[in-house]
């Protein structure tokens, strides 16, 4: 449901069933997205004359108000499917970009810009919020135990029809609002044949760790098409599958660096930061190479289909912001900017990551996931004004049961307040131990009783 706030907005009916959302306070006329590829422009004065004679209440008016769940969700519905082409946009698109800070921002890829998922990634309105979760496929699912194989998740990922699976899985069991393709952080590493494997357990798990100059070379660029086909015919498949949102996604360079260096998953990356410590040309040598595998591996999804990207820096947290700063930095933000031409919304996320939210989102990513440490409320006051958010909820509180897990969805809810630019998910991944139909339920709390205020 939407719920009006205090900003001078009004709601259009502009007609083919389709519901606008029009803010009155930014100039002489507003860019529309009115759905079926159409965008028209409208002269907000007139609108806003319109407006004053069916005012209900201070600077929020609205027009046509009887039809407005209906007709949004026709709208939704509509727009599914790829309305709003790349170059009905730029036909229309004044010469200064719309920027997010006004409520609207170009709307450039085309795949399911209506869905409450891609608008909450973009801060615009839309009318439920949008709930996924990380980890959402996988041991927790009893139907992935059914399928899973006895291989190494390597294998199961080489297998299109076998990850396109897994991937659906979640959607139908908890009507998420997104998918996110089954895969892994180091597939790309692996193919480009570094030396690896991933133990169940454990995690990824190098032979010989990266240690030298000479190891480079065992990080050659890494070509989609002909070193990862499968994840690419996995990509296909789902987008002609799915009825939401695909999320593709790569590791940062920091998290595929530690697990190189370190040869296993580590809790304190002594190895990793004595390498940036010790030395610094070749860890920025290792990271470029990483970024660009990264951008090769992101590209590659977004062309098969992929409408957002998710960016894992789980482990960044164990830095400071001044080493954020100076070592890692500079090689996400090479990711963001690789990928920032494609238009698909960018989520970039980390864990214990609340000292470095701010430097986060300004690698530049459209949404920052957060873990349960910090507030959404106080997470907001940290990164840049337009940004949005995805969590919070601290994944162990499935454990206490759906009406301890519920509640605590309320209180993210709460903290939230309605704010447009956020995406409800778990702090982290879904545990191997939870129980599904907790998170059935948070879901459908979160569908039923979350708000989206039109600001
Ligand atoms: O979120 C999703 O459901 C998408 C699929 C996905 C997996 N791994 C599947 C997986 C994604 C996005 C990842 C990313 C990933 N992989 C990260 C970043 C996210 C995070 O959790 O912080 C990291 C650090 C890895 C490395 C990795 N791969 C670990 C630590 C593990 C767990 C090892 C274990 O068995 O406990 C893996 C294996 C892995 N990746 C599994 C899954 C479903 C379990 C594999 C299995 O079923 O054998």
């Amino acid at each position: 449901m939407y719920s009006s706030g205090t900003g001078a907005r009004v709601v259009v009916d502009v007609g083919l069933g389709n519901v606008v959302l029009v803010d009155v306070g930014l100039g002489n006329v507003v860019l529309v997205d009115v759905g079926l590829g159409d965008v028209v422009l409208v002269d907000v004065v007139l609108v806003a004359e319109a407006a004053s004679t069916t005012t209900t209440s201070g600077a929020s008016s609205t027009l046509a108000v009887p039809q407005l769940a209906a007709n949004s969700a026709a709208t939704m519905s509509a727009g599914m499917r790829g309305a709003s082409p790349r170059d009905t946009f730029k036909r229309y698109l004044p010469e200064r970009s719309i920027s997010r800070q006004q409520g609207y921002r170009e709307d450039v890829n085309g795949r399911f810009d209506d869905h409450p998922f891609i608008q909450a990634c973009r801060g615009l309105p839309h009318d439920r919020v949008p709930v996924w979760f990380m980890r959402q496929a996988g041991r927790s699912l009893p139907e992935y135990r059914a399928i899973r194989g006895t291989g190494t998740i390597l294998d199961a990922i080489a297998d299109p029809d076998l990850s396109t699976e897994i991937t659906l899985q979640p959607v139908r069991r908890y009507g998420v609002d997104a998918a996110i393709l089954y895969s892994d952080i180091v597939v790309p590493a692996h193919a480009v044949g570094f030396g690896l494997t991933v133990t169940p357990g454990v995690g990824p798990e190098v032979e010989n760790p990266f240690t030298s100059e000479a190891d480079l070379e065992r990080l050659r660029p890494l070509d989609p098409e002909a070193d990862t086909p499968y994840v690419l015919e996995t990509v296909r498949q789902l987008v002609a599958e799915l009825d939401v949102p695909l999320i593709g996604f790569a590791g940062a360079p920091f998290t595929v660096a530690s697990y190189l260096v370190e040869g296993r998953p580590s809790r304190d990356h002594v190895a990793t930061k004595s390498l940036m410590f010790s030395n610094e040309p070749l860890w920025h040598a290792l990271c470029d190479r990483l970024a660009d595998m990264a951008i090769a591996s992101l590209r590659s999804q977004i062309d098969n289909g992929a409408s957002a990207i998710q960016l894992f820096d789980s482990w960044a947290g164990a830095l400071s912001p001044a080493q954020y700063r100076r070592y890692v930095y500079p090689h996400s933000a090479k990711v963001m900017a690789g990928v920032a031409d494609t238009g698909v919304p960018r989520i970039h996320f980390g864990i214990s990551t609340g000292e470095l939210l701010p430097l986060m989102g300004e690698v530049g990513a459209d949404v920052v996931g957060v873990d349960w440490r910090v507030p959404l409320s106080s997470a907001r006051e940290r990164v840049a004004p337009g940004l949005s958010l995805q969590g919070n909820l601290d994944p162990t509180v499935a454990f206490a049961g759906a009406e301890v897990a519920c509640d605590a969805a309320r209180a993210v809810l709460a903290d939230n307040a309605g704010h447009p630019g956020h995406i409800f998910n778990l702090g982290h991944g879904v545990m191997p131990t939870t129980d599904p139909d907790v998170l059935a339920e948070v879901v459908k709390t979160v569908h039923e009783e979350g708000t989206v205020n039109l600001r």
